[in-house]
């Protein structure tokens, strides 16, 4: 078994992908709750909840980027795979800025349980750069192929 596996999974068993699933689930979580407070469906308790769908996100963003950033360092320099990974990279990097500043600025928010303009704002653009990066890390893989075996016929 090789070192690499542990932080990149094994063969066929990527570990960036499922992390991916947990990361994203978070945000969306927290972007549903943010925008049903904002409609005012149990403000105080979606506020919170919001706040705290965007501290889930962000811990487990940390492992995910990492396996993210193991795997993009194997692909080689300025081919169409990079480019896409490392457009990949550059949106999931600003999505999460946006819930960054989101959950620091929206801490007072969570305490007195009433959704802001502006701390939602910055969790729907994140969304918007999250679904973006979503979108170019299925392309990673079902367009260019990365860390998929061959397929049985
Ligand atoms: C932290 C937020 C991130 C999220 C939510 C995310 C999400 C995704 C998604 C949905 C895929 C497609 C997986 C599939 O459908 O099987 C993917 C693939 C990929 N991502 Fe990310 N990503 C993130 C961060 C990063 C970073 C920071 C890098 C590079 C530094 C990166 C590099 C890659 C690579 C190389 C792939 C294709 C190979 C693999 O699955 O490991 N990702 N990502």
């Amino acid at each position: 078994m090789r070192l690499s596996y542990l932080v990149r999974g094994f063969p066929g068993h990527p570990l960036h992908p499922p992390l991916t699933d947990a990361t994203i689930g978070a945000y969306t979580v927290s972007a549903a709750l943010g925008v049903l407070a904002a409609f005012g469906v149990d403000e105080p308790n979606l506020t919170k909840g919001w706040w705290l769908a965007l501290i889930v996100g962000l811990i487990v963003s940390a492992p995910t980027a990492l396996t993210g950033l193991a795997d993009w360092l194997t692909i080689s320099w300025r081919t169409p795979l990079w480019w896409t990974a490392t457009r990949h990279m550059l949106s999931m990097l600003a999505a999460t800025a946006c819930f960054a500043l989101a959950a620091i600025f929206g801490h007072d928010r969570y305490i007195a349980g009433d959704m802001g303009s502006w701390t939602l704002a910055a969790t729907l653009v994140g969304f918007g750069l999250l679904s973006l990066g979503s979108w170019l890390g299925g392309t990673i893989v079902f367009v260019h192929g990365m860390r998929v075996k061959e397929r049985e016929q």
